[in-house]
């Protein structure tokens, strides 16, 4: 395929997704890689690019919750006040789907994973596409998600014909998931589960107990191409301090990502935003992508499980993999 376009212009974009083709666009969590729901040889290429197993299902994004209802077999009053609460916006929720929604789509599962994502120049573009659009996110499968179209480029180039830059993506992780019908929260996100709760009563957090009910859960994640070590416990600032002078003494190139504020001493090669998880997760895969190539480990001082910091401490493990800490 020819080279791949960045560009802001929804409505060529649009009419690629129309014409059977597969299209990066910008969301407000992170960017993702679009087909026509119901265009089965598209949302074949967008499995195909991604490099993604095909068992684990694409989140379906619609323009309007008249569009929602389209792919669900039964929009129901939670699922409205939800939407009336959060959308457009981060939340994504998995309710029993439409007999006309392909398997394909929802990894050969009888439920649909749906959102309507938040900014404007998404909005356009899903509506001159007058079908919701199936997309993941638009990283190759283990990579870190983009959250800008340079990064959609690193991993796409030549595979699809336009991205549409709508800038940063301002929550910088991927969307809370909510499986309505056991009011599970599958994948935490920036709608917390604290927000869920004041809507539709206890949500359960999975992971707690059971296996996997999010395909996409078991799978390797966010992983940039140095080694990640994340550090827990209640000694977090010293273990941290430790390990740096460890990793420094044999030579390795080491950053730390203070995420849970706790280092005292501050300097270049410590990256902190504060106290602010919020800001942390939005600028989080920015980070992990921006030093590839330039250090051998990063070490992270762990944050609380609280509000947003479940969801930023949720992909700082799957970003550490084994190389988890306990301090
Ligand atoms: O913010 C987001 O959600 C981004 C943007 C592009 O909207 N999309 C995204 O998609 O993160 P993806 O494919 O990277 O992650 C979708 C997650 C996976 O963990 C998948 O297993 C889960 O949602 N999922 C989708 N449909 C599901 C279903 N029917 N049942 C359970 N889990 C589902
Ligand atoms: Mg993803």
């Amino acid at each position: 395929m020819r080279e791949t376009i960045i560009t802001r212009d929804s409505k060529v974009c649009a009419d690629a997704i129309k014409d059977g083709g597969i299209v990066a666009f910008a969301t407000e969590t992170v960017y993702g890689l679009g087909a026509d729901c119901f265009n089965e040889k598209a949302v074949r290429e967008v499995f195909a690019a991604k490099g993604r197993p095909a068992d684990n299902p694409l989140i379906v994004h619609v323009s309007s919750i008249e569009q929602a209802k389209t792919v669900v077999k039964e929009w129901t009053e939670e699922a409205e006040a939800l939407a009336q609460a959060f959308w457009p916006g981060p939340l994504s929720l998995v309710m029993e789907k439409a007999d006309g929604v392909l398997k394909i789509v929802t990894g050969g599962k009888d439920t649909v994973a749906v959102r309507m994502p938040g900014k404007y120049i998404t909005q356009q573009f899903l509506k001159e596409c007058g079908c919701p659009v199936a997309a993941p996110s638009a990283n190759r499968s283990t990579r870190p998600s983009p959250t800008k179209a340079e990064h959609v480029l690193c991993d796409m180039d030549g595979k699809i014909p336009y991205i549409l830059d709508g800038g940063s993506c301002e929550k910088g992780i991927e969307s809370t998931v909510l499986d309505l019908s056991t009011k599970t929260l599958l994948r935490p996100g920036t709608v917390t589960v604290e927000e869920l709760e004041e809507i539709v009563g206890p949500v359960a957090v999975f992971g707690q107990q059971g296996s996997p009910k999010s395909p996409g859960i078991k799978y390797p994640h966010y992983r940039p191409n140095y080694k990640v070590v994340l550090i827990k416990g209640n000694n977090v600032e010293k273990m941290t301090k430790e390990l740096y002078n460890l990793a420094s003494a044999k030579g390795e190139k080491c950053v730390i990502l203070d995420a849970g504020n706790v280092m005292l001493k501050k300097d270049e090669n410590i990256i902190s935003f504060g106290s602010s998880d919020e800001l942390c997760a939005a600028q989080l895969y920015d980070t992990l992508i921006g030093y590839e190539g330039k250090i051998d480990t990063m070490l992270v001082a762990g944050t609380s499980m609280q509000g947003i910091g479940l969801a930023l401490m949720n992909r700082l493990e799957k970003a550490a993999a084994e190389n988890i800490v306990i301090s």
